[in-house]
């Protein structure tokens, strides 16, 4: 089934779970993260970002997952992940994206705020359910606690942002950051801040940069020749205490991208007589889908559809 974040992230929020937000890029990790979702019997959503528009194509990139969701017999949502204008979010809620993350977390709070209600206005009466996002997601390890400040989601900002723009879901920094090599020490997440944006703010909250980037994915790569040395992610026991608090969309793409490495890797290390993509990449799909289980597992998700 086709449907909205906002179908799937209010119960999630209501019952303390979260809907794992998967990246994916091409055929292959479409249809392991909805083969996975199937499995498990879990809500997902499909995000795709756009530079995967751009590398993908538009027609050929929604026409996949919206296949892949329609075909499916538990709820998926089609999600445009950190859409940075109002051009890129109109055209994908043309395409039949079903909800669109628009990022204005790199300007100035009134810009965020007027940029986040254009796409709000494009959006809803079309049935699409919009994502904004507030604070910046940055390293913050050895900050003073003034620059985690300007850094952080602020609670009572928050608030406002809500009230003022109308959005149905808002990503919020609370010490989460992109890539494999988030945390140089101990990885740890700003859980109080977040009990505080929780209590002022009653809709759905979304996570970036959740990944955990597990040690076994880092090392596989490196024994078939990644350099991926002092990559590091979230503590998964972090993201599963922040999901109870609000967070109802977690997202994930990095662990995606290790796991497709390694196997890919592995192939092409003993297979060298290996020439069809389908042996190459086959692994790196079951690779992706193994990842994709268990964040419903972990998110608890799983179950639910
Ligand atoms: O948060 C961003 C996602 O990981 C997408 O990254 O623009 O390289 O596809 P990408
Ligand atoms: P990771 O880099 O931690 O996987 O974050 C992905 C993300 O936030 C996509 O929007
Ligand atoms: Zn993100």
């Amino acid at each position: 089934m086709l449907v909205t974040n906002k179908d799937l992230m209010v119960p999630a929020r209501k019952n303390g779970y979260a809907i794992p937000a998967l990246n994916v890029q091409n055929l292959e990790s479409l249809t392991a993260v909805a083969e996975a979702a199937v499995e498990e019997k879990s809500p997902v959503i499909l995000a795709i970002s756009p530079s995967v528009v751009k590398y993908a194509g538009l027609p050929y990139i929604s026409g996949m997952a919206k296949t892949a969701a329609q075909n499916a017999p538990v709820p998926m949502s089609v999600h445009l992940d950190h859409g940075e204008n109002f051009e890129i979010a109109a055209k994908c809620v043309e395409a039949g994206f079903t909800s669109v993350m628009i990022d204005g977390s790199f300007l100035k709070l009134e810009e965020n705020i007027a940029l986040t209600k254009q796409v709000v206005n494009m959006a809803h009466p079309k049935g699409v359910s919009v994502e904004a996002e507030l604070g910046r997601l940055a390293g913050v390890e050895e900050r003073t606690v003034e620059e985690k400040d300007a850094i952080l989601t602020d609670p009572e900002t928050a608030k406002e942002f809500v009230e003022q723009t109308g959005v149905d879901t808002l990503a919020v920094a609370i010490g989460t950051s992109h890539g494999a090599y988030k945390f140089k020490s101990e990885a740890k997440l700003d859980i109080e801040r977040l009990r505080i944006i929780s209590q002022k703010v009653a809709i759905p909250l979304v996570l970036h940069g959740a990944s955990s980037v597990p040690q076994q994915l880092i090392e596989k790569a490196n024994k078939y020749g990644a350099q991926l040395g002092n990559a590091k992610g979230n503590a998964i026991e972090e993201i599963q205490k922040a999901i109870p608090l609000g967070i109802a969309k977690v997202n994930v793409d990095t662990d995606l991208r290790l796991a497709f490495l390694g196997a890919v890797r592995e192939v092409l290390a003993n297979s060298p007589k290996e020439f069809d993509p389908r042996k190459i990449l086959g692994p790196a799909k079951a690779a992706i889908k193994e990842v994709a289980k268990t964040k419903m597992q972990q998110f608890g998700s799983a179950g639910k559809a």
